[in-house]
């Protein structure tokens, strides 16, 4: 048995012809925040649409709790308890805050620590805006929204792809803080961002990605201490 919670090993994925996941290995262990790094086009985001059984990956094993589930269809996925903040917050742009969060929320079987009234506590931006239609949302009510939408199913694993991305300073703080008290109420997190800074005081481990391959992983002592040599690949 392991306390790993989600395992990937040498994965590998293409789009036509293009192969672009070459052998990715992550893993995130329960309550643990495990971020995911590299440049633009590295395939971070493929990577995560390959767990979500959204890009058919062709080889290699992806393990979620035990189960092998390369090949599942992302419905079946996410019931399992994977739960996706997408690059670029994708909210129903047809519906308002309040039929946006109970869209796709759920507890399915599982203890269910997230509801309405939790997701308005950590967002209490969004209780005015109930009523409001997604498009008519800030760019920060939008990731607020894209969060809280994701909390509602009650995931075992938070996925974030790029979820501080385009927001103003105070914003971006905001959502960081808000993190923080996910991770403290014991959520296993894997997050994709580009702010190195806010990543090594969150998260417990990092994988770094290369053209799709995995070439480094380590703790944030262990990335803080490997700076000079990891810079290249983290184009910063
Ligand atoms: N839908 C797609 N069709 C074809 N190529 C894609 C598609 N999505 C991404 N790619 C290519 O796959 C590579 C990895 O992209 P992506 O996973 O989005 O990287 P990252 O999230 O690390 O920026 C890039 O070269 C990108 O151009
Ligand atoms: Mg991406």
């Amino acid at each position: 048995m392991t306390d790993m919670l989600l395992e990937v090993e040498k994965l590998e994925a293409r789009y036509g012809i293009s192969q672009v996941l070459h052998g990715v290995e992550l893993g995130v262990g329960r309550s643990e925040v495990v971020s995911l790094l590299g440049r633009n086009g590295m395939g971070k985001t493929t990577t995560i649409h390959s767990v979500m059984g959204v890009v058919s990956a062709f080889s290699g094993s992806i393990r979620f709790d035990g189960d092998e589930i390369r090949g599942w269809p992302s419905y079946r996925i996410a019931r399992l308890g994977i739960g996706l903040v997408p690059e670029g917050r994708q909210i129903f742009p047809n519906l308002n805050v309040r039929e946006n969060l109970v869209a796709t929320a759920g507890d399915f079987g599982r203890e269910a620590r997230w509801d309405m009234d939790a997701v308005l506590d950590m967002f209490p931006e969004l209780t005015a805006r109930l009523p409001i239609m997604g498009n008519l949302l800030s760019g920060g009510e939008q990731q607020m929204l894209a969060i809280g939408r994701a909390l509602m199913t009650n995931p075992r694993l938070l996925v974030l792809d790029e979820a501080t991305e385009g927001l103003a300073p105070l914003i971006r703080e905001k959502i960081w803080r808000c993190l923080h008290r996910i991770k403290q109420s014991g959520q296993s997190i894997l997050i994709v961002d580009k702010n190195l800074k806010d990543l090594l005081k969150i998260a417990d481990r990092h994988y770094i990605l290369e053209k799709g391959v995995t070439v480094w992983s380590g703790d944030s002592d262990a990335l803080r201490a490997n700076r000079q040599d990891l810079d290249r690949y983290l184009g910063v």
